[in-house]
């Protein structure tokens, strides 16, 4: 992470709102299910499916925790009703992790429920370090009775090599990511060497486990090496997509989806991309700086 990238995004939240708005905007599909829907029928018409995320701020009462549910619900009526190829993302603190853990898992289920009635698929999202454990308790105990649920592995986390041994298991859907939240030393990888090797290891192990692997990333080098583990493994065909985010290295995405693989897209919509924008890019120096960069032109 460089000097610049760091200065960038803790400059970023004095922007003005409306300049926020027209560089983050291409990373929201708009505020309302209306525009993550219409981008999904976009997307699947350029052959690739998608993964709603509803935009939420960390919640500090359970009933919008219920809201949230009933969100979520809409998009999985909607996605089935509208015959769209896409599934959607839930953080569990929108869920009422931090409130209750108990009627979490309970909000989680009855979406998990509805979905399953569907053959629809819910992605459990992960969240900073303090939620891990939780987390991955919620997909083991949510995993007993249902299939159509998936958990996030963040590959900065030195912890990931045993939790992907545990998942690997229990035949678990996992999506593996870098990892987008700033953590200790003590407990994640800093340098992005460590982050890529230890990335790939993780994708190989739970290919070689039968496992189903979401590939989240749009770092060439992690695809090209996700892509050699894949044939070497005889292809992994039906077990494995790649996935990034709306509006990220679209080139690479396509070129991905013309070399014949599997590919979602993560499509936050909702009322609160401005926190969501701010907090992602703060989060991230390195993003902020793609932002920066994108906003004098010189991507
Ligand atoms: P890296 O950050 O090195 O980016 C590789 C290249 O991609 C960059 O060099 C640049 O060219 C380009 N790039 C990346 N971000 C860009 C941007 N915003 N604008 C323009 N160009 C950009 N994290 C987490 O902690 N929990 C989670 O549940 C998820 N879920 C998730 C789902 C999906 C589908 C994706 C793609 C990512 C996540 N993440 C996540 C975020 C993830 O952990 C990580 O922070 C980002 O994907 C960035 O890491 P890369 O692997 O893309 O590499």
């Amino acid at each position: 992470m460089s000097v610049f990238d760091r200065a960038i995004a803790e400059a970023v939240p004095r922007l003005p709102r409306a300049v926020v708005r027209q560089v983050a905007g291409r990373y929201i599909s708009g505020e309302t299910l209306e525009s993550a829907l219409a981008i999904t029928r976009r997307l699947n018409a350029a052959r690739m499916t998608t993964t709603l995320d509803h935009l939420g701020e960390n919640i500090t009462r359970l009933e919008e925790a219920q809201a949230s549910v009933d969100v979520y619900r809409r998009a999985l009526r909607e996605i089935h009703a509208r015959d769209l190829a896409g599934n959607v993302s839930i953080k569990l603190t929108n869920f009422g992790l931090r409130l209750d853990a108990r009627r979490c898992f309970e909000n989680v289920r009855a979406l998990v429920e509805e979905a399953a009635s569907r053959g629809q698929f819910v992605r459990i999202d992960m969240e900073d370090s303090s939620t891990t454990s939780e987390t991955l308790a919620i997909y083991r105990e949510l995993r007993r009775t249902h299939e159509n649920v998936g958990v996030v592995i963040q590959a900065y986390m030195r912890r990931s090599e045993e939790d992907v041994a545990a998942l690997a298991r229990m035949g678990a859907r996992v999506r593996v990511c870098k990892g987008i939240y700033r953590e200790p030393a003590a407990i994640a990888f800093q340098r992005r060497e460590e982050v890529s090797h230890h990335y790939l290891r993780l994708v190989e192990t739970l290919l070689r486990a039968d496992c189903h692997v979401a590939i989240a990333t749009h770092d060439a080098a992690l695809i090209e090496g996700s892509r050699r583990i894949l044939e070497s493994l005889g292809g992994c065909s039906g077990r494995y997509e790649f996935q990034m985010l709306l509006g990220v290295t679209e080139p690479l995405r396509d070129k991905v989806v013309a070399s014949g693989h599997p590919l979602r897209v993560y499509v936050p919509f909702g009322k609160d991309w401005y926190a969501y924008s701010i907090r992602r890019l703060r989060e991230n120096p390195r993003i902020a700086g793609h932002v920066f960069r994108a906003m004098i032109g010189i991507r």
